[in-house]
């Protein structure tokens, strides 16, 4: 039970570390809820028209989803690991510093992936680029890659991962509901358009 806790009170501290919102600042960009989608992620901090600040963005937040569960697999195995996943996620989401009103997830979904089984990476690498180049649009291309990493798990035997991602997935479609209704009536803007 303590190793239960430890993992998910790690990976939940882990997730809240809101490296947009911090890299903004030390990128003297100021806020950058206060720009675009009002989001925390790499795709909002890309609208600020710095690349190096959003590449940084999405490095701090897949990793702060991978390191947890990483560790969590050494130490203790695949359940404590998908757990530590799972918090790290919700952290992200959640973050108790910023009054629980945090990110959408997709950074550290991909982080999850990276600890918990790789191969997962590899098909939502494949998806996301593809629909993002194809559409410029980064919430459907994280939208489709979510939705087929688990089923990808799924036929590939990787269990745990595919059950763990299924319900990683359906949150951030809930996270993602502004997203879904500007896809759907067109106005959802396209990756590196600057708005204000
Ligand atoms: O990964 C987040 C992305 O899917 C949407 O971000 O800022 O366009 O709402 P944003």
């Amino acid at each position: 039970i303590l190793a239960l806790l430890a993992c998910i009170a790690g990976g939940y501290l882990s997730g809240t570390i809101p490296f947009g919102l911090l890299l903004g600042y030390v990128f003297g960009l100021g806020d950058i809820r206060k720009i675009g989608s009002g989001n925390i992620g790499a795709t909002n901090a890309l609208r600020t028209g710095n690349k190096a600040m959003a590449a940084l963005t999405l490095l701090g937040d897949v990793l702060k989803g991978t390191v947890p569960v990483a560790l969590a697999l050494a130490i203790l195995g695949p359940v404590y690991a998908a757990v530590a996943g799972v918090a790290a996620f919700l952290g992200h989401l959640f973050p108790v510093w910023l009054g629980f009103k945090g990110g959408k997830g997709v950074a550290t979904y991909l982080g999850v992936l990276l600890g918990i089984a790789p191969i997962g990476v590899v098909v939502f690498a494949i998806i996301w680029l593809s629909v993002a180049y194809l559409t410029r649009f980064s919430s459907l291309a994280a939208l489709l890659a979510t939705l087929i990493v688990p089923i990808a798990y799924y036929v590939l035997d990787y269990h745990t991962a595919a059950l763990l991602t299924a319900i990683l997935t359906v949150v951030v479609y809930i996270r993602h509901h502004a997203n879904i209704r500007r896809l759907l009536s067109g106005s959802e803007p396209k990756i590196g358009a600057k708005t204000t």
